[in-house]
């Protein structure tokens, strides 16, 4: 039956280091986590690897908004996302960046060798090129007339409103989204991949199971449309590795990018003293699969293997593509809060309750996956409190109260324990294929088992009659054994419950093999809550806190929406549509996002006595003046008559701080101190209107004292 040890490398897409990680990210590096652990408890050797990516014509601008130098901006953000990972329990080996020297040399000899063989070819073309800013611009920094349809304001490489798909060229009345000035056509030298070289290799490659079919439907299409030429260079000024030479040229983002799981791995190696050539040779016999999103499929599919294979390096095992995260059934918005990001969760909810839910939506598949908010409180709290750690706690305390934590030397129901062994065969296959889904359901379906023999053997009758104590230990410690296979099959997705119920059973082996060992003899710790129900408004604060939290310079488009090839040249930095209503001052509903509704749907209802609780008061505004680093928030001074407290409201479209000094306003006066980007906010100022310069501080008639009540 065992299995012999495999040796499996796993990766996750390397994220982009001009944005922080959201939710959306968060499907792919869970998913991955889930099964790196999953494969480690089988006792396989697997080795998850990942980096930031942070080349590119985005982080460069990014970097210049800001004053500061890229290698100082990907360092930040390398530490942001770091941290985010580390919270969610995403459990790298090695987590790198692809502006190290490990990347430079590996993208360099695949280049070199590619050219070796007669891969690369050079051509001069045309492209567009600010002449203002001084660089050529990705098609995304272009706006302009849609040729077909004259719809105005649509990219450079296609049209939002009809569909169309031209040069930036054709664009009429085309402007740089980077300096405002009319692109003109440059001539430049460019380097090519000739990917059609590799056709046969693709084909062969791409049909032999280790892609998913919707993924092969589409990549047949890619090989019947025909494969051009890859543009892999840029021309300075680039942040990346200058092409070997050719001065001035730069390799492509996306060039490099794939070659950051090879940097990352030989980083690791050297550092765990691995055979690199073992793991990466043309004959490795290792196993090596990549988890992406769909949206980048074309990059791993088929200029990475190609790529690969043309410089003799072994090619992927598979790559398992996933979908696109909804919320609530629509495409994340931020300023719905919808847009949410790692850190804004972990400020308001527990990391391990989205890896369940997660997991008990991922299939195998590429569809989207929603996260209906109100699904997922539902979900956490009737699976994992109400089933899976409720069997520990009915369990726990007679065997802490009565039996001093001895658990008994026997399981009345030895059958019962070998059905939940057995069922972990079919769980395991289930998280092999990347069922999560599947494998959660049936653990529920073993927790809904357990929880059914407890509440027929009933200890807790039992337990009133003296004589029967044997039988009351007997069954705790049949459901706490039960419990602990749970938490076994569980342990992939939820790391740190398990690892705690581990150490409340003092077993702390969470091998997939430890289950068949029955729980008995030995003796539990006291019992501490291992898991507490979410509130729903933790949800809700969450989204306000998302909405407020998105100031515009950190709201850039990575990973938002990538629309196909173009993703690494997106929208630049702040130009994402929508991008965002940060008011403090939104009690009334002032959204600034000029491409949302006006009006939100009216929320929930709240009772009368939840009303009752605002404390509105008049205040007067004592000073006003601009943020450093937020062009949407003004820093409010009130004076309550007595007492001044500091508001960060998103007002600064509407009013200038002089428009503000002296004039009375009203403020909810009890809510909570919040903690901004910018400092703590200690109130709310109440405002209305659409957004824009349209926003309506509420001012009190004349003749309100600052510090009255208003209700
Ligand atoms: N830097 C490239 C990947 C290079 S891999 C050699 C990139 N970065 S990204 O930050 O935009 O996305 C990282 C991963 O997160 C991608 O696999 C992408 O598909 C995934 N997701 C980004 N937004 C997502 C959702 N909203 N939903 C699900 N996955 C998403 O692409
Ligand atoms: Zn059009």
């Amino acid at each position: 039956m065992t299995e012999s040890r495999r040796k499996i490398l796993i990766t996750s897409a390397l994220p982009y280091a001009n944005g922080p990680i959201h939710l959306g990210h968060l499907v792919e590096y869970i998913q991955t986590d889930i099964w790196a652990r999953f494969q480690r408890a089988r006792g396989h050797e697997a080795i998850y690897v990942c980096a930031d990516d942070a080349h590119g014509t985005p982080i460069m601008l990014k970097a210049r908004a800001e004053g500061i130098e890229p290698e100082a901006l990907i360092a930040r953000v390398r530490t942001e996302h770091e941290a985010d990972f580390a919270e969610f329990l995403v459990g790298f080996d090695h987590y790198h960046s692809t502006h190290s020297e490990e990347n430079r040399y590996c993208a360099t000899f695949i280049y070199k060798a590619l050219k070796a063989g007669g891969h690369i070819a050079v051509r001069t073309i045309q492209q567009a090129y600010d002449p203002e800013a001084g660089l050529f611009l990705p098609d995304r920094f272009i706006k302009g007339t849609c040729p077909k349809c004259g719809a105005t304001d649509q990219y450079g490489d296609s049209c939002e409103a009809c569909g169309a798909t031209y040069s930036p060229m054709d664009l009429q009345d085309a402007v740089s989204a980077i300096s405002g000035a009319r692109p003109v056509p440059r001539d430049s030298e460019h380097y090519f991949f000739q990917l059609a070289d590799f056709e046969t290799f693709l084909r062969d490659w791409t049909g032999s199971g280790r892609l998913q079919s919707a993924i092969r439907n589409k990549l047949n299409e890619w090989f019947e449309a025909g494969l051009a030429d890859w543009d892999i260079s840029r021309d300075a000024p680039y942040f990346g590795f200058e092409i070997p030479d050719a001065p001035g040229k730069f390799f492509y983002v996306w060039l490099d990018a794939p070659v950051g799981y090879m940097a990352s791995f030989k980083a690791y190696a050297e550092q765990e003293g691995l055979d690199f050539d073992a793991w990466w040779g043309a004959g490795s016999e290792t196993e090596m699969y990549h988890f992406i999103g769909k949206d980048i499929a074309y990059f791993h599919t088929l200029f990475w293997p190609a790529m690969l294979h043309g410089a003799g390096f072994r090619t992927p095992t598979a790559v398992f593509c996933h979908g696109f995260l909804t919320v609530n059934g629509q495409k994340m918005s931020k300023s719905r809060g919808t847009f949410i990001r790692a850190r804004d969760f972990l400020d308001h909810l527990n990391p391990e309750a989205l890896r369940y839910y997660f997991a008990a939506k991922l299939g195998a598949g590429v569809d989207d996956i929603d996260l209906s908010l109100d699904d997922f409180v539902q979900r956490v709290n009737s699976d994992l409190v109400g089933k899976v750690v409720n069997i520990a706690s009915r369990c726990a305390g007679f065997l802490t109260k009565r039996f001093d934590g001895a658990l008994s030397p026997r399981l009345p129901r030895p059958e019962l324990h070998q059905q939940f062994v057995v069922a972990g065969d079919t769980i395991a296959r289930y998280y092999e294929g990347r069922e999560y889904s599947q494998a959660m359901r049936q653990i529920m379906a073993l927790a809904d088992q357990a929880n059914q023999y407890i509440d027929e053997a009933r200890p807790w009758v039992l337990a009133k009659d003296p004589e029967r104590a044997d039988e009351v230990q007997a069954t705790c410690t049949q459901g706490l054994d039960l419990f602990r296979i749970l938490i076994i099959y569980l342990a992939p997705v939820l790391p740190r419950l398990a690892a705690q119920a581990g150490r409340f059973l003092n077993r702390e082996d969470l091998a997939w093999a430890a289950r068949e060992e029955p729980l008995i003899g030995g003796t539990i710790r006291p019992y501490e809550a291992l898991m507490t129900r979410i509130e729903p408004a933790a949800v809700t604060a969450l989204l306000e806190a998302s909405r407020e939290s998105l100031a515009p310079t950190d709201a850039g488009p990575a990973g938002m929406a990538p629309t196909g090839a173009g993703a690494a040249d997106a929208a630049p930095p702040g130009a994402a549509p929508g991008s965002g209503t940060s008011a403090d001052a939104a009690t009334a509903g002032t959204s600034a996002g000029a491409q949302e509704p006006v009006m939100d749907p009216i929320a929930e209802t709240i009772d009368y006595e939840t009303f009752a609780r605002l404390d509105l008061r008049v205040a007067r505004i004592a000073a006003a003046e601009y943020v450093e680093g937020a062009d949407k928030l003004l820093r409010l001074t009130l004076d309550l008559g007595g007492e001044q407290r500091q508001v960060f409201a998103g007002i600064r479209s509407a009013y200038a701080p002089e428009d503000l000094a002296g004039r009375l306003t009203v403020m909810v006066a009890n809510l909570a101190p919040r903690k901004m980007r910018f400092g703590v906010s200690e109130g709310m100022v109440l405002a209305a209107g659409p957004g824009g310069k349209d926003i309506f501080l509420l001012a009190p008639d004349d003749g309100a004292l600052p510090g009255m009540r208003v209700k």
